[in-house]
């Protein structure tokens, strides 16, 4: 349906509804007052929902501060995100850039970069059916799925596909070319919430160690605490050379992120990659609050319990309507997988005050702000449920 400001718009977007005013924690209103129970989070980045005393607190502080000053000078907030990055991750070095296509853009650039070291040939990068991983021509290539190339063609060389999961045909592609990278959702978000199967993702590591091809994880939605642990990866015990962040990171403000070890980076010198915004003070500042309370173990042990109530929630749901076919995902990052499109039932949930988001052309994503309460999620499943009563799909 259009709305009355669609025509100020170019096309990419089905924007719905009255325009969205304001928010407090896990609720959005709209400039008619109606009041939202936010399970869409603005696409997994409000993980401590709106309002925040603290990003405010830290916002107000940060802009009498130090807004902008370029990536030709250090800034303490840079300096303290990089470092609690390093602290606690695998990383050893960070670059910041200002979204998610940027950070995987910078991922194949440093991996392609990397390999030269070997082989002029080396330049090829693997990514996976259903994966996402951004907009711009690298990460549109890394993103295997044809819709969103459609129109846009000619495409970058050297990109290739593999079945998620599959590790024969996987073994195959990659032993068909010098490959620089592999690039891969630990848990595929816009692809319909798809967990990785641990002895993929260990043949990868594997491979990668035996080949000299960089394994960049994309934890751009799955990451940040959304799954109950920090980092995607360290559900699997397999731990990648590269790893991409955007979504929460900045608290709602532009930013992104490669954490990679010191043997990546050593391949990347002044004036190779840049970027004039990214790593800016004010979304930085950000970052260390967002990491700091998210990577707290009780605040993680909460969003596990959270995810488990609220996919117990849907799994009984799920029992009552033959539309649908299973409930996946980790933590704070479920699918329901509907076997019709389920847009109607995004729409209607709407309707009735709760926010989701399709993924795939089957799946409706619950992703709440990580601080969502108990009684939230009780009464977010009350309107699932009621709608689904009261909608054919
Ligand atoms: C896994 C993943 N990677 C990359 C991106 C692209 O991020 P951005 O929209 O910030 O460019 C997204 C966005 O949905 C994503 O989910």
């Amino acid at each position: 349906m259009k709305t009355k400001y669609d025509h100020l718009f170019v096309n990419t977007y089905t924007r719905v509804g009255p325009p969205m005013k304001g928010g407090s924690g896990t609720y959005l209103y709209d400039t008619n007052g109606k009041e939202y129970l936010d399970f869409a989070s603005g696409i997994a980045v409000n993980a401590l929902g709106h309002s925040h005393p603290v990003l405010i607190e830290t916002i107000q502080h940060q802009t009498e501060l130090l807004i902008h000053a370029s990536n030709l000078y250090h800034t303490q907030p840079q300096i303290d995100l990089a470092s609690i990055l390093i602290e606690k991750s695998f990383g050893d070095k960070v670059f910041f850039c200002n979204s998610g296509t940027e950070a995987n853009e910078a991922a194949i650039k440093f991996a392609r970069k990397r390999a030269k070291k070997q082989s002029k040939e080396k330049y090829h990068i693997l990514s996976f059916s259903h994966g996402f991983h951004g907009r711009t021509y690298g990460a549109l290539s890394a993103t295997a799925q044809e819709v969103f190339h459609s129109g846009f063609e000619p495409m970058p060389q050297g990109f290739h596909y593999a079945e998620f999961n599959d590790i024969k045909g996987t073994e195959k592609i990659l032993d068909s070319h010098e490959f620089a990278a592999i690039i891969v959702e630990p848990l595929q978000g816009e692809g319909g919430i798809n967990c990785a199967d641990p002895k993929f993702l260990k043949f990868l590591r594997k491979y990668a160690d035996k080949n000299y091809v960089a394994l960049i994880f994309d934890e751009i939605q799955c990451g940040t605490g959304r799954t109950g642990t920090l980092w995607n990866y360290q559900k699997y015990g397999v731990t990648p050379d590269m790893m991409t962040l955007a979504k929460p990171l900045g608290g709602g403000l532009p930013l992104g992120a490669v954490v990679c070890t010191e043997e990546i980076a050593s391949a990347i010198t002044p004036g190779s990659h840049g970027t004039t915004f990214g790593g800016n003070p004010l979304a930085c500042a950000l970052g260390v609050q967002i990491i700091d309370i998210v990577s707290d173990p009780v605040f993680l042990k909460s969003v596990t319990a959270k995810g488990d109530h609220l996919k117990s929630k849907l799994n009984e749901i799920a029992r009552v309507y033959d539309s649908i076919e299973d409930v996946r995902g980790e933590g704070l990052l479920l699918g329901v997988r509907f076997n019709t499109n389920p847009e109607k039932v995004i729409t209607d949930c709407r309707k009735n005050g709760l926010l989701l988001v399709k993924a795939n052309q089957n799946t409706v994503r619950f992703m709440p702000p990580l601080t969502v309460q108990m009684e939230q999620i009780d009464e977010a499943a009350k309107i699932f449920s009621k709608t689904l009563e009261n909608t054919k799909t």
